[in-house]
């Protein structure tokens, strides 16, 4: 096991696309080996999700770990830790909501980013087992987060307001700054 590091925004690998893995690898000691350190690396960090190409391994593999409960994101539904090699999304439906969203890769800054909130995920476990899942609201949103990370895509390229991306110090402080949104449930 290790703590591995994450790269930040401005590193090139964010920003490009993560290959599929292939039957055997998934199935692999390597990438066994690989999800150890992701895990390790996201419980060190502290974070709900985490994607290969976060600790520069350009592969299409991302992990889920949301316990769930109250949370700076409102009380939220819990995903035990999960394993996604190649996931897909396909949107159920295209209206959107928002919340403000945070990154490891791009620290100390939030930003209010709208998604579809009701999607439908296809992937892969590391038995080779087919996952399939449907989510709703705040999960829809982290999935689309998490798996936009393997096609070079971070959340500040979904910021429709750009006055909406901020500090996270100062957004703990003032909340959003042109007054639109609300404030989260344990920000008020
Ligand atoms: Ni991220």
């Amino acid at each position: 096991m290790a703590v591995r590091k994450i790269i930040r925004m401005g590193h090139p690998t964010l920003r490009q696309p993560a290959r599929p893995l292939t039957p055997e690898e998934i199935g692999s000691d390597e990438i066994a080996a690989l999800v150890e350190d992701m895990v390790d690396t996201l419980h060190d960090y502290g974070g709900i999700g985490l994607a290969a190409p976060q600790i520069d391994e350009p592969v299409r593999l991302a992990i889920i770990d949301m316990p769930g409960g109250e949370s700076r994101y409102g009380d939220i539904e819990a995903m035990p830790l999960s394993v996604f090699a190649n996931p897909q999304i396909e949107v159920l439906d295209e209206r959107r909501a928002g919340y403000w969203e945070g990154c490891l890769s791009v620290p100390g800054l939030r930003g209010f980013v709208e998604r579809p909130q009701h999607i439908q995920v296809s992937a892969t476990d590391l038995d080779g087992e087919p996952i399939s899942l449907t989510l709703q609201g705040f999960a829809a949103t982290v999935f689309q987060h998490e798996f936009d990370h393997l096609d070079g895509r971070l959340y500040i390229d979904l910021i429709d307001d750009t006055r909406k991306l901020v500090f996270e110090d100062e957004f703990a402080r003032y909340g959003d700054p042109t007054g639109t949104d609300a404030p989260l449930p344990d920000q008020r």
